[in-house]
């Protein structure tokens, strides 16, 4: 049950710090060249993976995570309830830039730089996230 769990959780993490940076360093750049398609294409790109990313991959981290801090660490630790105070950032964070400054940027540009911005914050909370993981695996 404890790999199980944990090994859910890595996935997870995986798919969602994963598919920000495929995003950033691979479609980003691509649909930059490509302005006849562009704005569509962030748009369907985007409703994807709000879908499966903070809709689904967030709210499943948070069970999983919360399962691994029972399973693994007998309950809540000082270390954890840190965690989840950068992980509650991350949910505003990322429902600020789905649902407000994504879906405007379509027609403003200063809604495009704040989707940008939330996007970069969102990745740098999340690698932070992934760091606390590791500290909380290692007993640190
Ligand atoms: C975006 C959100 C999150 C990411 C990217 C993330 C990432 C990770 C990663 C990569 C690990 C594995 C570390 C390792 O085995 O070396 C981990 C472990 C863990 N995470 Fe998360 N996590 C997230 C959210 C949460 C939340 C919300 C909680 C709890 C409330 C949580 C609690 C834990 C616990 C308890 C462990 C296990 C530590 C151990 O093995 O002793 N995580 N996390």
């Amino acid at each position: 049950m404890k790999e199980l769990f944990l090994f859910l959780h890595v996935v997870l993490a995986s798919f969602w710090v994963g598919g920000m940076l495929f995003l950033s360093l691979v479609v980003v750049p691509y649909l930059r060249q490509r302005p006849q398609i562009r704005d569509e294409a962030f748009q369907e790109v985007g409703k994807r993976f709000s879908l499966y990313g903070t809709f689904g991959a967030l709210f499943l981290l948070l069970i999983t995570g919360l399962v691994n801090a029972y399973l693994l660490h007998g309950g809540m630790r000082r270390t954890v309830y840190e965690k989840l105070f950068v992980f509650g950032i991350v949910v505003v964070v990322s429902l600020a830039h789905d649902l407000w400054a994504g879906k405007k940027a379509l027609y403003s540009e200063k809604h495009r730089k704040w989707a940008k911005w939330l996007g970069i914050t969102n990745l740098l909370l999340s690698l932070l996230l992934v760091y606390m993981g590791v500290r909380l695996r290692l007993g640190l």
